[in-house]
């Protein structure tokens, strides 16, 4: 069952107009929010974050929070699996084709869930591969837009040579991957980027950079440089969908040793802890 403008229906009954704005120009934001054991995990987050959009965009919020938490345990409730992940997507609904905000327009809400998947163990075992390319995006990465045009062409290059993700250079810097956020290690320090309009500010991001802090595992925030990149020890992306997920191959090159290093794994083993 999916949420879409006050109803609970079958995936299959859901239409939206045409005219939306969403459909016409991209116009609108989205969430992507995990549900372990039934549960919505780090929702107050997903919700702050999901404001910092919709304030990126003008766009009022059409629900508080209490709305949210009800809708979302409806969506919940209405599917199979225990574990599964959310959808959220507002758009700012059907107007007359035309760039500038319309009047008075009931905004378009849709939740729906799919089912949450573990990675594929090899994936978890051996590493994933990743390519590199320079991040030719907007610079409000902040805001989790619905248009993700650019990301889209940046996953498929990675899709292309049987890699995971590609991972983003902008100015020399790293920024993140085209639908994650990414840490390596350097001197046995776990390093990631600072929260800036080049990124999206991970839910995941910040789940690991707590579980470093109370597991004494040594991290800095800062700029990272393509050569730190290049010769990192080890690097491991997050996200809502994929958790972490070590990376041993960049560009076709050996990360580290090969083989997820002892960083990721004891991060891994934390988040699969403080998810339980
Ligand atoms: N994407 N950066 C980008 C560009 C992303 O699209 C995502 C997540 C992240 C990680 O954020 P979080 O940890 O809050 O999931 C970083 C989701 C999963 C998606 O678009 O499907």
């Amino acid at each position: 069952m999916i949420y879409l403008n006050g109803k609970l229906m079958p995936i299959e009954e859901a239409c939206i107009p045409v005219l939306d704005r969403g459909f016409i120009f991209g116009d609108g934001v989205y969430e992507v929010i995990p549900v372990y054991s039934r549960r919505p995990f780090r929702l107050t987050s997903h919700l702050l974050r999901l404001q910092h959009s919709l304030d990126g965009i003008h766009l009022k919020n059409p629900h508080c929070d209490k709305e949210w938490h009800d809708l979302i345990a409806q969506v919940i409730a209405g599917n199979d699996g225990d574990d599964q992940y959310l959808y959220l997507h507002i758009t700012r609904g059907a107007a007359k084709r035309d760039h500038a905000f319309p009047h008075n327009v009931t905004p378009t809400v849709l939740i729906m869930s799919t089912p949450l998947l573990p990675p594929a163990r090899e994936l978890l075992v051996k590493g994933a591969s990743a390519i590199t390319a320079s991040d030719n995006r907007w610079i409000r990465c902040d805001i989790k837009a619905i248009s993700l045009l650019p990301n889209v062409l940046l996953r498929q290059m990675a899709v292309d040579v049987g890699a995971v993700e590609t991972i983003l250079l902008r100015d020399g810097f790293l920024t993140e991957g085209a639908a994650s956020n990414i840490f390596l290690v350097k001197d046995s320090v776990l390093l990631a980027p600072p929260k800036s309009h080049l990124m999206l500010p991970g839910i995941t991001y910040d789940v690991v950079l707590e579980l470093a802090a109370a597991n004494n595992v040594l991290h800095e925030v800062r700029e990272i440089s393509e050569d730190e990149l290049r010769t990192a020890e080890e690097i491991m992306l997050t996200s809502s969908t994929k958790e972490i997920m070590a990376i041993t191959r960049l560009d076709n090159k050996i990360v580290g040793d090969g083989e997820p290093g002892p960083l990721f794994t004891r991060l891994y083993q934390c988040y699969q802890h403080y998810k339980a």
